[in-house]
């Protein structure tokens, strides 16, 4: 499977702090925030990943994660020169996917739960069609929002609709099989002027495969769209890391858990940064494993 992580955008409610920095660079915790969505990409399995970014941003994306070597990853760039939808993805990306499955994961969305990792697995391996991940929330209008039947089937799927069906909000990461990039293509723009991932995902309702798994209570989903958002997910980010002393999206961490590097390349990578705490997190952990 192949994966994507969409981090356009202008970033408007995030101004000014977002004027000169893409809103997917902005620190949630102690790390860049695109570190969230790429771990649970790598936690999926996925090694080969594509940023889009705007235009004027993949500099310092590629500054940040580089060619993704370093991971055990391949990371390539290429961008998306207006918000034009994040559907547009697919058609932007068609090259990376190829013949392959495809996960995309939206580069603002912050997941964090408890054997996730299996969960990412096993819906990767049992895909056919498309599978979403459902949250429950106070305020669906603001997302996507599916049904299900009693076997997890999507029979509807509403895009911020006043009047939501269900609690159940559709969170930023999709899995779709190859059938994706020729759906994609058949989009037209919605009366705001996107390529609407929920048109996407109703082309494969209609088609009776569509899947919408729940991420139950003991997940977190965590918005940063505003400022009071962002600040909230840091503190959750920093509250949990605190207590329980393990780190949240550690990139380098993940990648030896899922032995995309051994302990020395683990450790060099701390070294690189091991100014911080975040560096001798990673060092440790480097350690911690060679014992
Ligand atoms: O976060 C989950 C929600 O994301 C879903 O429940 C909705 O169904 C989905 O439409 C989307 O809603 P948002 O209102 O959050 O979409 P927004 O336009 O804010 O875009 C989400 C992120 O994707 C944001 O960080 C910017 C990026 N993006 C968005 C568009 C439209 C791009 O990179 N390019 C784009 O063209």
């Amino acid at each position: 499977m192949r994966g994507i992580i969409l981090a356009g955008g202008n970033g408007t409610r995030l101004h000014p702090a977002t004027l000169a920095v893409s809103k997917q660079l902005l620190p949630v915790g102690d790390k860049p925030m695109i570190y969230y969505p790429l771990s649970v990409l790598m936690l999926a399995g996925i090694r080969d990943v594509l940023v889009i970014t705007m235009p004027g941003d993949t500099p310092q994306f590629r500054r940040l994660l580089g060619d993704g070597s370093h991971l055990g990853l391949n990371i390539t760039y290429a961008r998306q020169d207006e918000p034009r939808g994040i559907a547009e993805a697919f058609l932007i990306g068609a090259g990376h996917v190829g013949a392959d499955d495809v996960a995309l994961v939206l580069g603002d969305n912050i997941f964090h739960g408890n054997a996730f990792s299996e969960l990412l697995e096993r819906e990767s391996a049992n895909l056919n069609g498309c599978t979403l991940f459902g949250y429950p929330v106070t305020d669906p209008e603001r997302y996507g929002v599916g049904e299900t039947d009693g076997e997890g089937r999507l029979v509807s799927i509403e895009e911020k609709p006043l009047r939501p069906r269900s609690n159940r909000a559709i969170t930023g990461l999709y899995f779709y099989d190859n059938d994706v990039l020729e759906l994609a293509k058949d989009l037209r723009p919605s009366a705001r002027g996107e390529l609407e991932i929920t048109d996407l995902n109703h082309a494969y309702l209609k088609r009776g495969q569509a899947r919408l798994v729940d991420l139950g209570r003991g997940f977190a989903w965590l918005d940063t769209g505003t400022p009071e958002s962002l600040l909230q997910a840091s503190m959750y980010v920093r509250t949990l890391e605190e207590r329980q002393g393990v780190r949240i999206a550690c990139i380098e961490e993940v990648a030896l858990r899922m032995g995309y590097i051994g302990v020395e390349q683990c450790h060099r990578l701390g070294e690189n940064i091991g100014k911080s705490a975040y560096g001798q997190y990673v060092m440790a952990i480097a350690d911690e494993l060679a014992a």
